[in-house]
C-alpha cells in the first residue's frame, strides 16, 4: 500500500506544505506568505492567527491540489519562537515573540550566573535566542504568573493544540528551549527553576515520530504523526542520517546542522548540541550552528530600496567583480555561533563614492558566506576532521553568486539540493516513520544535489577574505541592553 503524507513546514517567512508520495515524492504543493513585524529593542513578532491560517491556507492548497486524502500529517516548526495562550480554549494572549527577537536578553542578563549549569544539562550556549529566556520575559511581560490557565509554550505545541487538541511538544524541538535535559530528553526540573519557571504546565516531550492527534483541519482526516524543528527536518531531508553528514539551510538565518549519531557531544567551538530527532525514545543528536539574519537582510535591503529582491543578488551582483573593498557583517539581530553575542549589530565598512548597489550585494553575499564557513570549522573542529562538503538547500541556494562565494569561502563542493523543501521532505519522512515504525531517508525518492558549485579561488585568498570579515566582527559595535518596553 503506497501512503500519502502531508508535511507542512511552517516557517518564519511563511508556510510550505507538501503532499509526498511514499516511492515517488512531491505530488502536489501548498503555500502561504507570514510577515514578522519589526520594531524597536530588538522586537519580532508575528501575529499567532496569521501563523495558524498560514498552516491551514497552505495544507489545505496541497490537498486541494493532490486531490486525495493523506494517511498522516507532518508539521515541523520555527524552534525558539514562542507564545503564551489560555490552555481552556486555545486563545492567543499576545503575539509570537519569534526566535530573532532580541528583548528576552534582560533575562539572560539577570539570570547568567545559571549559564554554565544550563550549558552542561541542555547543551546550549547562554543566549536569548533560545526559547526558555523567550518564555520568562512572556511570561513576566504579559503578568502571567498568577493565571493558572495560562501557559507559554513553543509555537508547535499551540499548532499542534489547534489542529488536534493534545498538548505536546516533540524532543528535537523541546531541545531548543534550554529546559531539557539533553541526556534523559525529558525537562530538566532544574534548568525549569533556574529559569523561575517553577509551575508553568510545560507539555509532554514525545517522539518526532509517532501519532499525537486526529485532525480534520486539512479537509481530509488523519493523524499527526511527524514533529521537529525546522532545521532538524531539513537535516533528515537532505538525507544527513549518518554522524558527521552535514547540511545548511539557507531561509529567514541560516542554519548549519552535523548529525552526531547517538552521542550528544558538549561543543568546544561554541556550536549548540540539540536533538535531531527521538523515535521509539531513542535520541539522535546534532551540533548546530547559525547566521541569524539572511534571507531577512537581503528583504531588509529591499525594504530600504537599494535592491528589488533575491533575485538581485545575482541580476546585480554578478554585474560587478567584487564587493569593490566593502565589508558587510550581517548581525542584524547579533551574532550567534560561534560568537554569541547577541547585543553586536551589524555593521558595513569600506563605504566610498564609488560604491553602488551591486558592491553593496556582493558585501552582503560575502558576509553570509563568510559566517557560514566559520559555522563549518566550528563544527570541524568538534568533529575532529574536516567537512568534505555541505549539502545546501533552502530559498537562497538558487542564486548562483552566494553558492559560488559559499564555495570559494569553504574551500569544499557546495552540493545543491536538487529540492529545495528539503524541511517539508524530513518532516513528512518523519510521519511516515510514525505511521510504519521505520525511518527511512529515502522513503519519498533519493536526494540528490542539482548542481555542485566548486571553489573557484585558491586557499590563500580564501583564508585572507575571512580574516578579513572576522577582523571585521571584531571591531563591531555592541548595543546596549534592550529596553523593557
Ligand atoms: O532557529 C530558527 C529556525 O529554525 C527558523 O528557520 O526556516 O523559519 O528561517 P526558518
Amino acid at each position: 500500500m503506497t501512503r500519502h503524507i502531508l508535511a507542512i513546514d511552517q516557517g518564519t517567512s511563511g508556510t510550505k506544505a507538501l503532499v509526498l508520495t511514499e516511492g515517488e515524492g512531491i505530488a502536489a504543493s501548498g503555500e502561504a506568505s507570514v510577515r514578522p513585524r519589526y520594531g524597536t529593542g530588538g522586537l519580532v513578532e508575528q501575529d499567532p492567527a496569521e501563523l495558524l491560517e498560514s498552516v491551514l491556507r497552505a495544507g489545505r492548497a496541497a490537498v486541494a491540489a493532490a486531490g486525495r486524502a493523506v494517511d498522516a500529517v507532518g508539521l515541523a516548526n520555527q524552534g525558539e519562537s514562542v507564545l503564551a495562550w489560555d490552555r481552556r480554549d486555545g486563545r492567543p494572549l499576545g503575539p509570537v515573540v519569534v526566535w530573532q527577537d532580541r528583548r528576552a536578553s534582560t533575562v539572560t542578563d539577570r539570570l547568567d550566573g545559571a549559564a554554565d549549569r544550563i550549558r552542561q544539562v541542555t547543551g546550549l550556549p547562554w543566549d536569548a535566542y533560545f526559547a526558555a529566556p523567550k518564555m520568562r520575559w512572556l511570561r513576566d511581560h504579559l503578568g502571567l504568573s498568577g493565571n493558572q490557565h495560562a501557559t507559554v509554550t513553543t509555537t508547535d505545541t499551540w499548532l499542534v493544540h489547534q489542529l488536534t487538541g493534545a498538548y505536546v511538544t516533540d524532543a528535537s524541538t523541546a531541545s531548543r528551549t534550554m529546559l531539557l535535559d539533553l541526556a534523559s530528553t525529558d525537562w530538566s526540573a532544574e534548568a525549569v527553576r533556574l529559569f523561575g519557571l517553577d509551575g508553568l504546565p510545560l507539555p509532554a516531550v514525545v517522539d518526532s515520530a509517532g501519532p499525537v492527534g486526529q485532525t480534520s483541519a486539512f479537509g481530509t482526516a488523519a493523524p499527526v504523526t511527524g514533529l521537529a524543528v525546522d532545521q532538524q527536518a531539513a537535516l533528515l531531508g537532505q538525507g544527513c542520517v549518518a554522524a558527521g553528514d552535514a547540511k545548511c539551510t539557507y531561509g529567514t538565518g541560516a542554519f548549519l546542522l552535523a548529525g552526531t549519531g547517538t552521542a550528544a557531544p558538549l561543543s568546544r567551538a561554541g556550536l549548540a548540541t540539540s536533538v535531531a530527532w527521538r523515535i521509539g525514545g531513542a535520541a539522535a543528536y546534532c551540533l548546530d550552528g547559525q547566521v541569524f539574519t539572511v534571507g531577512s537582510a537581503v528583504r531588509w535591503l529591499a525594504d530600504l530600496g537599494v535592491i528589488a529582491g533575491a533575485d538581485d543578488l545575482d541580476k546585480l551582483g554578478a554585474t560587478v567583480p567584487d564587493s569593490g573593498g566593502v565589508t558587510f557583517v550581517p548581525a542584524l539581530a547579533g551574532l550567534g555561533a560561534p560568537w554569541w553575542r547577541g547585543t553586536a549589530r551589524g555593521a558595513l565598512r569600506g563605504l566610498h563614492l564609488g560604491t553602488t548597489p551591486a558592491h553593496l550585494v556582493r558585501a552582503l553575499v560575502d558576509g553570509i558566506a563568510a559566517e557560514v564557513a566559520e559555522l563549518a570549522a566550528a563544527v570541524a573542529a568538534d568533529l575532529g576532521r574536516p567537512l568534505t562538503g555541505l549539502r545546501v538547500d533552502g530559498g537562497l541556494t538558487r542564486s548562483a553568486v552566494l553558492m559560488q562565494t559559499q564555495a570559494d569561502l569553504l574551500q569544499m563542493p557546495v552540493q545543491v539540493s536538487a529540492r529545495p523543501d528539503a524541511t517539508a521532505i524530513g518532516v513528512g519522512t518523519l510521519a511516515l516513520a510514525g505511521l510504519t515504525g521505520l525511518l527511512s531517508a529515502d522513503a519519498f525518492g533519493r536526494q540528490r544535489p542539482a548542481t555542485v558549485y566548486t571553489p573557484q579561488i585558491g586557499a590563500d585568498e580564501a583564508a585572507s577574505r575571512r580574516a578579513r570579515f572576522r577582523a571585521a566582527v571584531d571591531a563591531l559595535g555592541d548595543e546596549p541592553p534592550a529596553n523593557e518596553e
